[in-house]
């Protein structure tokens, strides 16, 4: 089934000037781009986003993290996007993720590791609405 998947460059893809490789590598494997923007989350917006993980110990660092510069959020879609997504960017350690994935080829470790994707349908949708509102996404559809 066609879904989507909510994609975020995180602040050290950005800074490390990776923006276009690794669109290029989202492109390259089939995904379909249905919104992209650059924001700056601030430490509120970071913490809804990340709420399932508020009792974890690395919850500060990574709200420190995903705040300490812009970020770049893309709703994707394409055949199963979400499993899709997840396998293109490998495990959250880079160190553990398979050859070719994008954390495997740019990330620098566990919490700095370039990229988001969402973990199911249910919230990617979540996801995607935490960034763009439905006109914006109406506006955008049908053009690609
Ligand atoms: P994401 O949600 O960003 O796609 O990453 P994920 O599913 O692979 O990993 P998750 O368990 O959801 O963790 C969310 C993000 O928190 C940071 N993290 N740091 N220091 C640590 O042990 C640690 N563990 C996770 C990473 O930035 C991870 O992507
Ligand atoms: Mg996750």
């Amino acid at each position: 089934m066609t879904n989507r998947s909510l994609a975020i460059l995180k602040p050290d893809c950005i800074r490390k000037q990776l923006i276009g490789n690794v669109i290029s590598h989202i492109q390259k494997a089939g995904f379909k781009i249905l919104g992209l923007k650059m924001v700056r989350l601030t430490e509120d917006s970071a913490k809804g986003f990340y709420e399932i993980h508020k009792e974890r110990p690395f919850f500060n660092d990574l709200i420190k993290y995903m705040t300490s510069g812009p970020c770049v959020p893309i709703v994707l879609e394409k055949e199963n996007a979400v499993e899709e997504f997840r396998s293109l960017i490998g495990a959250t350690d880079p160190a553990k993720a398979d050859e070719g994935t994008i954390r495997k080829l740019y990330a620098d470790n566990i919490q700095e590791n370039i990229v988001h994707g969402s973990d199911s349908n249910e919230n990617a949708l979540k996801e995607i609405s935490h960034f763009f509102s439905r006109k914006e996404l109406l506006e955008i559809n049908g053009w690609n």
